[in-house]
């Protein structure tokens, strides 16, 4: 990793001020001051700023059981964000979203700074599945567990959703429909257009799972942990 990168991400110090820094004679690698803020390194040396050690930053994952009325995205003029949750950790906002959800949706939210595992999870290459809990409008037909299986053509889109599961749930009130749903996708309000084009309509939408990774039930809702290190290595 370059020398100013590995400074930046391990202090939260913005780039611009580390070149600075580093320019000034501030930065030392194995005990020599570097003025090369380019100098690639080995995960052996030893580098210092301001006569500190720095430790590599290690990638960090989390999980979010994401409330409803919070947004997926770093900062919001209007809405509260799904980072806003996670202001108690160092650095928060380096944080990336692996896959959003709408603002009415809840449940499952991934958070990294690990770019090549929120690739494998978000990249549609990778078939990374996800699960939801779908309350819809109208009871669930046949016919739409066949479309859903089958591919949709949504709307101002080229190709057919990929093969996506639909389950029809037992509901503990007759007036409530519930299914279950995994899609190896992430377009576009993708659940909610997919019922849209089978006329049905969701009425709530929860994200219970992706890939092998479940929401954990002992996180309420606006609470989240990190990943154990299987459920890192479980996304590949
Ligand atoms: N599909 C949707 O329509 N909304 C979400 O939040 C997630 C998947």
């Amino acid at each position: 990793m370059r020398l100013d990168k590995l400074l930046s991400n391990s202090t939260g110090i913005s780039r611009s001020e580390i070149k600075k820094a580093i320019r000034n004679g501030q930065a030392t690698v194995d005990g020599i001051t570097v003025k090369d803020a380019k100098m690639q390194l080995s995960s052996e040396q030893h580098v210092t700023l301001f006569g500190q050690e720095v430790c590599e930053a290690k990638a960090r994952y989390y999980m979010l059981n994401k409330p409803e009325g919070y947004v997926c995205a770093n900062r919001d003029r209007e809405h509260p964000t799904a980072l806003d949750l996670m202001i108690d950790e160092p650095l928060y906002e380096k944080l990336n979203i692996a896959g959003r959800l709408d603002i009415d949706t809840t449940g499952l939210v991934l958070l990294t700074d690990d770019g090549k595992w929120l690739h494998n999870v978000t990249s549609p290459k990778h078939h990374c599945h996800k699960r939801y809990i779908v309350q819809t409008a109208e009871p669930i037909e046949s016919a739409s567990i066949e479309a859903f299986k089958n591919g949709i053509m949504l709307k101002d889109e080229l190709k057919l959703t990929l093969p996506a599961t639909l389950v029809s749930l037992e509901s503990p009130d007759d007036n409530v429909n519930l299914a279950e749903v995994t899609i190896s996708e992430g377009r576009y309000h993708q659940v909610k257009r997919m019922f849209g084009a089978t006329n049905n309509r969701v009425v709530a939408l929860h994200r219970a799972a992706i890939g092998d990774i479940s929401l954990d039930d002992n996180l309420a809702p606006g609470e989240y942990r990190p990943l154990t290190q299987t459920e890192i290595d479980s996304i590949q």
